[in-house]
């Protein structure tokens, strides 16, 4: 199905049968950029579909590296670093702050100037995150607001090491200081106030990048660059947390999701169902480039509710969760989830309107939210542009009986533009 505006949802049937989920999205954005800066040709099969890891091809492609076939087996034809060429227009990172901090810390060390913009949503994104380190380690960057948000302007340059205590916990800022610190002379050392998502520590040792891994929080780099590799990307357990809820939350349910990252940092959500009560069983059966791969299982059955403290490794998949705990027997709070403000949109105010629609109590917090279950009603949904959101909406409505529309359900392109034709095969409703 191409990218309709609004859907409309029947829900209530059960969702039964085996799914491959789209590639890994954080695998992906990562695969393009080292396989770019790899010296020889690197073949990915499997990239994520969406528009955001186009947006990270398309740059690395204006900065000259040869991508071919994004849709297949790619080739990335990577000539190091110093391979890459002044890009001749701006770059648009279209919704994905991910492409926009890292290529920054990519940008940071190469002798010339590239600019950075993105759609209404990234240009009000925190991107002083990275601006303001990629300074100290000797780049240029401007942005509005002080190169608080994009557009950025980027002049990179001669860059030295230095050491690190980041105030918040990111993947992709700690990403973006490790593209940087691969160029710099000298050692850096990245220490987060907590562990966030480490693919690009896997990623890059296990092809042979200079990374020493301290411990879950530290990390030193000294320059150098990861060797060609290999890779079939496995399934995005981002996109599997949403239909894992599906699958416990509507009665009559029995799924297998096949070749699925099973990283630790990632899987989180599978703990806080598992408590609330769900039936769901990891089965690892692979190990590629340092990451876990396996099948995910899940049965429907009923939920309580829990407390959920938020962190990095769960901040995606809480607008899933978040469904979950409007269909559980009680009360589920979410906490520390402050990061949920700057996401694509403020969602703990999204989900808190949308959530509300459904008829179950929901209140917010500046960091978090209080979802009381209860017997959730079809409804008009709004994904404010939001795909994480628009997902969340199409599971609620899927587990109910009667229809539901979600309006603006085209933003699910950034990420899973095939979630609607999956969803109709598995309950059995597709044409
Ligand atoms: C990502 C890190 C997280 C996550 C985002 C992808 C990554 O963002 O929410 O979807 O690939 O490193 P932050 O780094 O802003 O926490």
């Amino acid at each position: 199905m191409s990218a309709v505006e609004d859907l409309v949802i029947t829900g209530g049937a059960p969702i039964r049968g085996r799914l491959r989920l789209p590639g890994c999205k954080g695998i992906s954005h990562r695969a393009l950029l080292f396989g770019a800066i790899a010296d020889g040709d690197s073949h990915v099969r499997g990239l994520a579909p969406g528009h955001d890891v186009r947006s990270t091809a398309r740059a690395l492609m204006a900065l000259g590296v040869r991508v071919d076939d994004v849709d297949g087996t790619t080739t990335i034809s990577g000539r190091g670093f110093d391979g890459l060429v002044e890009p001749n227009a701006v770059l648009d990172c279209g919704n994905s702050a991910t492409t926009m901090r890292m290529l920054a810390g990519l940008l940071a060390g190469r002798p010339f100037l590239s600019v950075l913009t993105g759609d209404t949503s990234l240009v009000e994104r925190p991107m002083g995150r990275v601006a303001t380190p990629l300074r100290a380690m000797g780049a240029q960057i401007d942005g509005r607001h002080g190169g608080e948000r994009a557009p950025l302007v980027v002049r990179g340059g001669a860059l030295t090491g230095a050491n690190f205590r980041l105030p918040v916990a990111s993947g992709q800022v700690k990403t973006s200081l490790i593209l940087a610190a691969l160029q710099a002379t000298g050692q850096t050392e990245i220490v987060e106030p907590a562990p966030s998502r480490d693919h690009t520590e896997r990623m890059l040792v296990a092809s042979g990048a200079p990374i020493d891994r301290i411990d879950d929080r530290r990390v030193r780099v000294t320059a150098g660059a990861p060797g060609p590799f290999d890779l079939d990307v496995p399934g995005d357990p981002s996109s599997a947390a949403f239909f894992v809820v599906a699958a416990v939350i509507t009665p009559g349910s029995e799924l297998l999701l096949e070749d699925v990252l099973l990283n630790p940092g990632r899987i989180a959500f599978v703990d806080v169902l598992q408590r609330m009560g769900a039936h769901i069983e990891l089965h690892q059966h692979d190990t590629r480039l340092g990451e876990p791969v396996g099948d995910i299982t899940v049965t429907s059955g009923p939920l309580g509710g829990t407390v959920v403290d938020c962190h990095e490794a769960i901040i995606d998949e809480v607008p899933a969760l978040a469904v979950a705990a409007a269909f559980a027997d009680g009360v589920t709070e979410f906490r520390g989830a402050g990061e949920m403000r700057v996401k694509e949109t403020d969602r703990i105010a999204t989900l808190e309107q949308e959530l509300s629609k459904l008829g179950v109590g929901v209140e917010t917090r500046p960091d978090g939210m209080t979802v009381r279950g209860g017997a959730p009603r079809p409804a008009t949904f709004d994904s404010h542009g939001d795909h994480r959101i628009a997902l969340a909406a199409a599971i609620a409505a899927s587990a109910i009986d009667g229809d539901s529309r979600i309006v603006g359900w085209d933003a699910t392109a950034v990420s899973y533009p095939a979630f609607a034709d999956d969803l109709a095969r598995l309950t059995g409703s597709a044409p």
